[in-house]
């Protein structure tokens, strides 16, 4: 199969054309959040000047928002590999995650255990943490500081008879690492557990196959894979049928309308298709024709290879500054445990004035704990600033990586 289009792909992102004090803007601030194609920005505007309308109206912009609602969950569908009906869209994935949390805590009964990790964003960590409230028991599972990878076994201890729901980060927004959540789910499922993946990092990194891997519920977060600000969570029909959500009684009582509580992002969600699309037009540039689930599998497995490569040429090109301390798995023959999102900290420096001098020169990386604070507090790093993150994704280039190291050297001297 061929390499990336780089050309092709980078012409789909207008956003990429821009420039600060004459030099092109090099995008590594992917982990909070990716440009959109042109497609999608017209998908929205789309929406807005000819379907703007509230849902199952007798009228035409009406029945036009019924078919983007039911197309962004046909295609969220075939992202993730699930039906329609079992992806809820809601603001964004915290949001959704405390909504779901609350409906799940009317099931906890004191001394029910849930199972966190040191690893995840807090918005995979607080919303559990909140049915303490009802009586359960917090379970946290740390990490090796060594490579920030998931103490397994620690993991094991934890995941017992009383365990009722497991909470775990599909990739580390923070430090890339990704997580063996085929053999979590496999551990939760064993004794009886719930499993709730966060896929947010993950999902413009790779292919994601919810039932292969059999979890309960699986968050992503449209915005971090090309699309509008939104959150979309898929939960097992089961499941999103059997919990009681807190909603209006008028609201519709199907999955995943009972879910949906309120107006929707309809303009969003015609974003969303629209990433979606993109996506399966990339994936087709990697396939023989077939369904669009199958171009979506091509396209993010070609992304993950491509991005393997800018891994390893970002990690080495880093591990040669002077001074620099590199969070995460640095081994090249373990980077299918990575997403080309790394953290590091220079000597003499604090990560927001690394991150300055980047911006300045047209780099744009976030600095901070980008609320993965379990990991920032573990790591030592919290008190001081955190660390500087450098997150890719499919449209970066080597060339970029060559500025971004480039850049550094000139700013450490
Ligand atoms: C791994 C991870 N989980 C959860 C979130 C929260 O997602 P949202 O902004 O949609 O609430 C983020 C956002 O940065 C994230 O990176």
């Amino acid at each position: 199969m061929p390499a990336l289009d780089l050309d092709w792909i980078r012409a789909q992102f207008p956003a990429l054309a821009e420039t600060v004090n004459d030099q092109p803007a090099v995008f590594f601030d992917g982990p909070g959040g990716t440009q959109v194609t042109r497609g999608v920005a017209d998908a929205v505007g789309n929406y807005l000047l000819r379907a703007n309308a509230n849902t199952h109206g007798a009228f035409l912009t009406s029945q036009r928002t019924d078919q983007v609602i039911e197309e962004a969950h046909q295609a969220m569908a075939d992202l993730l590999g699930c039906d329609p009906d079992e992806v809820i869209f809601g603001a964004n994935m915290t949001t959704l995650t405390f909504a779901l949390a609350r409906s799940i805590g009317r099931e906890i009964q004191p001394g029910d255990e849930i199972v966190l990790t040191r690893l995840d964003h807090d918005a995979n960590f607080a919303p559990w943490q909140a049915l303490e409230e009802r009586g359960a028991l917090i379970k946290v599972a740390d990490i090796d500081v060594e490579d920030c990878t998931l103490d397994m076994a620690d993991m094991r201890r934890l995941i017992g008879p009383r365990t009722k729901l497991v909470a775990v980060g599909y990739a580390s927004n923070a430090v890339g690492t990704v997580n063996d959540v085929a053999e979590v789910v496999r551990l939760a499922k064993h004794v009886g557990a719930l499993t709730f993946i966060d896929a947010v990092h993950y999902a413009p990194h790779g292919p994601i196959d919810v039932r292969a891997l059999d979890c309960d519920f699986l968050a992503c977060s449209p915005y971090k894979f090309f699309a509008p600000h939104m959150g979309t969570i898929y939960g097992k029909r089961e499941h999103l049928e059997r919990l009681r959500p807190y909603k209006v009684r008028p609201a519709g009582d199907a999955a995943p309308d009972r879910w949906e509580t309120g107006t929707k992002n309809h303009e969003g969600m015609a974003g969303v298709t629209a990433a979606v699309e993109y996506l399966a037009a990339l994936g087709v540039q990697h396939a023989t024709p077939g369904t669009r689930r199958s171009a979506l599998v091509a396209a993010m497995t070609a992304i993950q290879e491509y991005e393997r490569g800018l891994s390893e040429q970002l990690v080495a090109g880093l591990l040669a500054i002077p001074g620099l301390t590199f969070y995460g798995i640095r081994e090249p023959e373990r980077f299918q445990w990575r997403t080309p999102t790394v953290s590091v900290r220079v000597a003499g420096f604090t990560p927001r004035a690394l991150a300055e001098a980047l911006g300045q020169r047209g780099i744009f990386a976030w600095d901070g704990n980008y609320y993965a604070i379990n990991l920032a507090e573990r790591l030592g790093v919290q008190a001081d600033g955190g660390m500087l993150r450098i997150g890719l994704v499919h449209y970066n280039t080597t060339g970029e990586i060559e500025r971004l190291l480039a850049a550094l050297r000139e700013i450490v001297g």
